[in-house]
């Protein structure tokens, strides 16, 4: 693997400077104590990845990947509303449950994803649930989801995505029909009776744009504290919160230096130390839509993101866990959802789409590695 480096050049932003392809001495191989989930578990970091589940039945070779990779594990889609509760008196759980099958027999803990969200919930949802009844459909799938797993799954993401700001309320919660229907109390709901439910997993609440050095960040991010300061107040049992990290590459020379990661996630992560909670990075990845076509220069400013942002927050103890939205570019939510305008497949991920390590695999096991113990 040539090595590559990416280097600030004063009013130029970033510049490529490939290295001849000599293999650095550091660089071991990449499974067994070479795989993320190793240099990870050494420095306190439990890595893992979301699984495309009919991908994980259909291509030996992603799950042979993760098998080597990872040590936890989320279902990208399987156990959201929608695939889960085709109807409201009936689940499905036959792809949630070859994931968790899978993640056993490979001696993998499991977050759950997720209990209550704004998006992909089933078609049924806006054409039955009322004020009237809003509270128990919720309650009843809670019951029954996390019911199903009790005792199996390391942490849920409880209520995902709970904040936002556009939306106009003074604290910042989106207008969601859980929030129109069950009430504004319905995180309180939902995570009590995720307890209820399975009094062993870490009940988590999980969101997004709260990461960068932006004001629209910030005040996101005091928002979401916001919340959680009043859930700790209240007693509401919430063990972490998810920072979702779905972050984008420094941008290219012409604009600049890149979107900053600093202080504010810093403070963001000490102050929900400081309430007593574990921090998992829930769904990173890194995409490279602000980067010219250039392959090699792609992969350095995906690299120099996950570098900086892994090394950043891994300072503090808080953070417990690591998994990124994806392991292989081949599976990217990216191309299908916020695809490059140049239609090149993106690169965000550990693993390029021929599952070889990408330096962003070099770069994430490089940052658990310096992370103090
Ligand atoms: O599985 C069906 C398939 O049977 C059908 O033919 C096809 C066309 O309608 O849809 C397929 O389901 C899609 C699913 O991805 C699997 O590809 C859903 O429509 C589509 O909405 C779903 O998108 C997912 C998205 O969340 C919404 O649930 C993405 O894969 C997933 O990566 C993305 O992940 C979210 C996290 O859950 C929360 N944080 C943000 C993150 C990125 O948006």
């Amino acid at each position: 693997m040539a090595a590559v480096g990416v280097f600030p050049v004063a009013g130029r932003g970033l510049h490529l400077a490939l290295k001849p392809g000599k293999k650095p001495a550091s660089i071991e191989g990449v499974t067994g104590a070479g795989s993320l989930g190793a240099h990870g578990a050494a420095h306190g970091v439990l890595y893992g990845c979301a699984v495309d589940v009919r991908a994980l039945a259909n291509d030996a070779a992603y799950a042979k990947l993760i098998r080597e990779q990872c040590r936890i594990l989320v279902a990208e889609n399987a156990m959201k509303w929608g695939p889960l509760r085709p109807a409201v008196d009936k689940f499905n759980f036959d792809e949630a449950d070859a994931l968790v099958a899978f993640a056993e027999e490979n001696k993998m803990k499991l977050r759950g994803h997720n209990l209550a969200w704004h998006r992909d919930n089933p078609r049924w949802i806006d054409a039955t649930v009322t004020a009237a009844n809003a509270r128990q459909i919720l309650t009843t799938h809670i019951e029954t989801v996390a019911g199903r797993y009790a005792g199996r799954m390391h942490s849920w993401d409880v209520v995902n995505e709970a904040i936002e700001i556009k939306d106009g309320r003074a604290d910042g919660m989106r207008n969601t029909v859980w929030l129109r229907l069950a009430g504004d109390d319905y995180l309180e709901l939902a995570f009590r009776t995720a307890r209820d439910a399975d009094p062993q997993a870490l009940l988590t609440y999980n969101d997004y744009g709260i990461e960068g050095e932006t004001p629209e960040a910030e005040q996101k991010r005091q928002a979401v504290l916001g919340m959680l300061r009043r859930m700790v107040a209240r007693r509401v049992p919430v063990d972490a919160v998810g920072v979702q990290a779905h972050l984008s590459a420094l941008a290219v020379p012409a604009s600049g230096t890149g979107p900053a990661y600093g202080d504010g996630m810093m403070r963001f992560i000490a102050a929900a130390r400081e309430l007593g909670l574990q921090v998992f990075i829930t769904e990173m990845d890194v995409n490279d839509k602000a980067s010219p076509a250039n392959v090699a220069f792609r992969d350095a400013a995906v690299e120099a993101t996950y570098k900086r942002f892994l090394d950043l927050v891994l300072a503090d103890p808080a953070v417990r866990a690591v998994l990124t939205w994806g392991i292989t570019d081949r599976y990217t939510w990216l191309d299908r959802e916020s695809a490059r305008s140049d239609g090149q497949p993106e690169r965000p991920l550990p693993f390029d789409a021929d599952y070889h390590a990408a330096p962003a695999f070099y770069a994430m096991r490089d940052a658990f590695d310096r992370r103090k113990a």
